[in-house]
């Protein structure tokens, strides 16, 4: 299958943050962004294999620093690699205050979405490459993060059913 570029399947999406977006420290509710984050980079792994996906994990899920109610939301994702029928989504958010033009990374997230069949069984999808330095460093050090999940995934199920551990 061809190789795609990284930007195929970049996606942008943005939001004000209301007052029920919010908790009860008055700042955007962590859940509420793990949803946009799910759904920006469904629509990511989509649009990189126009198949239909489903989310295998979510990693490396950091929040780094509060939202604030009247900020606006922008997240960014697009698939950073793939294996057989895996893809690794990078997704970034900025929150930026909307008066003074402040704008600041507040969560970096990566997850993978596995592409299936009417069955919903694993299929094959398109490679991705990058194009510049910033998508190359994300690109090489996939296979590593890739890794890791795979080793997670082994410690974690092949023991237990219920997976605790
Ligand atoms: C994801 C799913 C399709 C994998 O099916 P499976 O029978 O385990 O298939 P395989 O072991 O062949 O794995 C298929 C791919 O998924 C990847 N994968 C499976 N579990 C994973 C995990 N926890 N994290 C990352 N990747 C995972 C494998 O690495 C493999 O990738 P590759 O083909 O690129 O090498 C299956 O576990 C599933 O349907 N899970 C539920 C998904 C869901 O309901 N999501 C929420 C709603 S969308």
């Amino acid at each position: 299958m061809e190789s795609k570029p990284m930007s195929q399947s970049r996606t942008i999406m943005t939001e004000l943050v209301f007052p029920s977006d919010t908790n009860h420290h008055g700042t955007m509710f962590g859940g509420t962004l793990m949803l946009y984050i799910d759904k920006i980079a469904a629509i990511a792994a989509t649009r990189h294999c126009h198949r239909p996906v489903v989310t295998a994990s979510t990693d490396s899920l950091d929040f780094l620093s509060p939202i604030r109610i009247g900020e606006a939301v922008e997240l960014e994702a697009f698939v950073t690699w793939t294996h057989r029928s895996s893809m690794e989504v990078f997704c970034v958010v900025r929150a930026e205050n909307l008066f003074t033009g402040e704008r600041r990374v507040t969560v970096t997230a990566f997850s993978t979405f596995v592409a299936v069949d009417e069955n919903n069984r694993p299929i094959p999808v398109p490679g991705v490459h990058p194009e510049n330095d910033d998508e190359r460093k994300l690109h090489e050090s996939a296979p590593e993060r890739y890794q890791h999940r795979m080793e997670r995934r082994k410690t974690r199920y092949s023991s237990t059913e219920s997976g605790a551990q």
